[in-house]
Formats: C-alpha cells, sequence, structure tokens
C-alpha cells in the first residue's frame, strides 16, 4: 500500500472519527447536565469555538505539506475544511432554533443591529458556497474559478477571529492568540507568494 492509499484507507477514516469527538462530548455533557446554568449558551460557545479551530487547522494544512514536502497531508484538507462548515452549522443552528426560538423578527434583528453576528453570519455565508462546490465534479466544472471562490477560506478566517475578538467583554487573551495564530497561517503565505 502506498502512502495515498494507507491516507485514504486508515487515516481518514480515523481523523474523521477524531473529528466528531468534540460534538460528541458536547452531546454526552449535555445529557449528563454538565454544562452549567445556561446550556444554550454553552452549547453554542463549545461549536463556535471547535469552528474556529478547525478553520485554524484547515488553514494550517498548506503550508505543512510544503514545509514539510509531504504531499500526502493535503489530503486532508477537504475533510477538515467540511468539519469547520458543520461546526459553524451547528454553532448557526444553535443560534438559530435553541436561542433565536426561530423567531423570524428577533433573527433579523439579531444580524443588522449587532454588528458581531453580523459578521459571523457573513463568515458562515462565505463558508455555505465553498462547502457547496466542495465536490470533484463541482470543482472541474468551475474550472479557475474554483480557486477564486476557496480563497475566501482567508476572509472567513479573519471574520471568524474578528467575531471571537468582539463578542469578548474583557479578557482578550483568548482571541488574542487565535488571531496571532491566523496571521502567521496568512504571513506565511504573503512570504512564499512574494519568494
Ligand atoms: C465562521 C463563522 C463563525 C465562527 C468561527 C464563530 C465562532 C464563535 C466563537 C469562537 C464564539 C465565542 C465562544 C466562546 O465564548 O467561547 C462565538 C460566539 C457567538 N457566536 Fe459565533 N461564530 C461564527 C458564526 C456565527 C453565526 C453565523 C452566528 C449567528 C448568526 C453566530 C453567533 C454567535 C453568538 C450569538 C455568540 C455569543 C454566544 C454567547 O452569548 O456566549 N456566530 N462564535
Amino acid at each position: 500500500m502506498n502512502m495515498t492509499q494507507q491516507v485514504r484507507q486508515i487515516w481518514k477514516p480515523l481523523v474523521f472519527l477524531l473529528c466528531l469527538v468534540p460534538a460528541l462530548l458536547i452531546v454526552t455533557d449535555l445529557l449528563t447536565d454538565n454544562l452549567g446554568s445556561n446550556k444554550i449558551e454553552a452549547i453554542q460557545d463549545r461549536f463556535g469555538i471547535w469552528a474556529l479551530r478547525f478553520i485554524m487547522i484547515t488553514l494550517a494544512v498548506t503550508p505543512l505539506r510544503q514545509v514539510s514536502k509531504r504531499n500526502w497531508i493535503g489530503l486532508f484538507r477537504r475533510m477538515l475544511g467540511l468539519f469547520a462548515f458543520f461546526y459553524v452549522l451547528m454553532h448557526f443552528l444553535t443560534w438559530l432554533i435553541l436561542d433565536q426560538e426561530l423567531n423570524a423578527t428577533a433573527i433579523a434583528d439579531d444580524i443588522v443591529k449587532r454588528p458581531f453576528i453580523t459578521i459571523g453570519f457573513i463568515a458562515f455565508l462565505l463558508l455555505v458556497v465553498m462547502a457547496a462546490t466542495s465536490t470533484n465534479n463541482i470543482r472541474r466544472k468551475l474550472g479557475g474559478r474554483w480557486q477564486l471562490i476557496h480563497n475566501s477560506v482567508y476572509a472567513v478566517g479573519t471574520l471568524g477571529v474578528w467575531h471571537y475578538w468582539w463578542q469578548v467583554k474583557k479578557d482578550i487573551s483568548e482571541p488574542l492568540i487565535y488571531a496571532i495564530v491566523l496571521v502567521v497561517l496568512l504571513g506565511y503565505r504573503v512570504w512564499r507568494k512574494k519568494r
């Protein structure tokens, strides 16, 4: 078995299961009443932070592949990106169904009047477009436009960190860590392009 086959048949299914662990932990914490007094906020926050982590992990794939010169690392990129979408979707649905209770006026109000939600919503829409165009078939059909669409992952990362930063009340140390990671990951790309 060569490395590509090994990744496809062994490592990808294992990483797939690993990516589900944060969601399973949220569900078990809910079932065992381990989410504190504000369950909805806790569920939403946990999905949100994992969404941001998966965006960062996905952005790290290409630099890791290039620096290590191990091309097989790239085989994980689409799966990790789709997991980022999955966690954002769960974060969004928690807000939409449990927090806003599907009240259309409250939803529109929140999106328009709370800038940190506007930003999160734009990032979410960009991820929807990327997820919808992630199959090989569509990629082939779109040709050069596919890369253009998928370059919006850089905007998604930036908007995601900004969204997190904006809703933190006092201690900005955690969003700052994500901002630094983002600057390194995007800075690497600028540096490489210049070189
Ligand atoms: C790429 C898209 C998004 C990312 C990466 C993201 C990430 C996050 C993160 C990391 C937090 C803070 C969690 C914490 O305090 O530990 C958060 C909070 C929040 N997000 Fe998002 N989010 C995104 C999109 C959205 C969307 C589309 C909505 C709703 C339309 C939304 C609504 C909220 C709300 C209401 C909070 C505050 C929850 C609270 O009261 O603690 N987010 N988000």
